[in-house]
């Protein structure tokens, strides 16, 4: 069976670096292995459209951002597919049929949804009369995961790289694709998860040290900052709030500046910025053990950064001057999922015998028993 990636983010922002280590970089690294048949990298501007269905024009302009932070990582337009939700309109089609399969209550329980629904204020209880001040449960939100199981299964995808918020969507996914299966014959290609495999990447925390890096809390580190930004900000960053004279022994559990070290951090960074540690074990023994200031740390931690995140400004430099073409690149690349979502949906209209008009066999029996009943 093909090996086929498929995965996307939502364009509402511009990436950061918990977008980096937690997808770009591993697509990257799948797209270089050679291992795939077809990569698939989706700007899920249709999906963000649940959301922000009264801003249409804030999707509009984060398209390109997204495109360009894509193309700045280091994913090659020659080696995967990146196309535009919106303009595949066969995914539409395949999640109206989805809708069938899945009960309110099983969305309902959906980790995910449940707490997105809290974050915006929506009401569960909406439907039922309950009248909270709180605001109904849009329809298009509420099904957005099984639109995101039509996404994954329209291009056969056997390996979905996302984040750990992702989870219970592959696993509605992977539902949805047993009772397809079960009901009209085996169609669907059922997708794994493919989980980032170190503890800082799951889920990188924020400058401030909060769990996440989110937009709306102001503490992200973004893929476009320059190399001034980068450093202003983890200058600012959140350490350990104890360790407050050099010589005070530190925490480096919840300290984001370790964190990050954990994400970004490669043995041979330090025979070049601190040859005077062997490792990142010895730098945090020392920390742990007093003595050591949080500005050396952070200084470590700005070179590294920088460092990643210089081919990614020069290519973001290169794409930036020639707009038009990744434009470009997202009709071509949007035109081919096109004809791989059809494949998919022809396949899926002849399980459930849905492909009226090509059935001759259909045909000639209905004309057979109306001739009958005339005789
Ligand atoms: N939900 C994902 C996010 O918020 C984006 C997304 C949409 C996606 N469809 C997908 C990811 C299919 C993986 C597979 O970032």
């Amino acid at each position: 069976m093909a090996k086929i990636i498929l995965t996307g983010d939502r364009p509402t922002g511009k990436l950061h670096l918990g977008h980096y280590v937690g997808s770009l970089r591993r697509r990257v690294e799948l797209q270089n292995s050679g291992e795939f048949d077809d990569i698939f990298i989706m700007i899920a501007d249709a999906q963000a459209l649940t959301d922000n269905w009264d801003n249409p024009e804030k999707v509009r302009q984060n398209i390109i951002e997204v495109a360009l932070d894509y193309l700045s990582a280091g994913l090659d337009p020659a080696r995967v597919t990146i196309f535009v939700q919106s303009q595949v309109a066969e995914l539409c089609e395949l999640a109206f049929y989805y809708l069938n399969l899945v009960t309110v209550q099983r969305l309902q329980r959906n980790p995910t949804v449940k707490t997105e629904m809290q974050q915006r204020g929506y009401s569960e209880q909406a439907e039922t009369g309950d009248t909270t001040q709180k605001q109904g449960l849009p329809v298009g939100f509420f099904c957005y995961p099984i639109s995101q199981a039509s996404d994954i299964t329209a291009f056969r995808a056997t390996t979905v790289p996302v984040g750990e918020d992702q989870e219970p969507m592959i696993e509605q996914t992977r539902e949805i694709v047993h009772k397809f299966n079960a009901l009209y014959g085996e169609t669907l290609v059922m997708p794994e998860i493919l989980l980032p495999d170190n503890a800082a990447c799951l889920r990188l925390p924020g400058t401030d040290g909060k769990a996440k890096m989110s937009k709306s809390l102001g503490n992200c580190i973004y893929l476009s900052d320059t190399a001034a930004e980068v450093k202003k900000k983890v200058m600012g960053m959140y350490t350990d709030p104890d360790h407050l004279r050099v010589e005070d022994p530190g925490k480096v559990e919840g300290n984001a500046v370790f964190t990050y070290l954990d994400a970004f951090c490669r043995p041979e960074h330090f025979a070049k910025y601190l040859p005077e540690y062997e490792s990142l074990d010895a730098l945090k023994e020392h920390y742990r053990r007093g003595g050591l200031g949080d500005v050396k740390v952070k200084k470590l931690l700005i070179a590294i950064l920088n460092e990643t995140l210089d081919p990614i400004r020069e290519r973001r430099r290169y794409y930036e001057e020639r707009i038009e073409e990744v434009y470009r690149v997202l009709e071509e690349g949007s035109a081919h999922a096109r004809k791989a979502a059809a494949a998919t949906l022809r396949d899926v209209r002849n399980a459930m015998k849905i492909n009226y008009f090509e059935d001759k066999e259909l045909i000639a029996a209905q004309a057979k028993a109306y001739k009958e009943k005339h005789a």
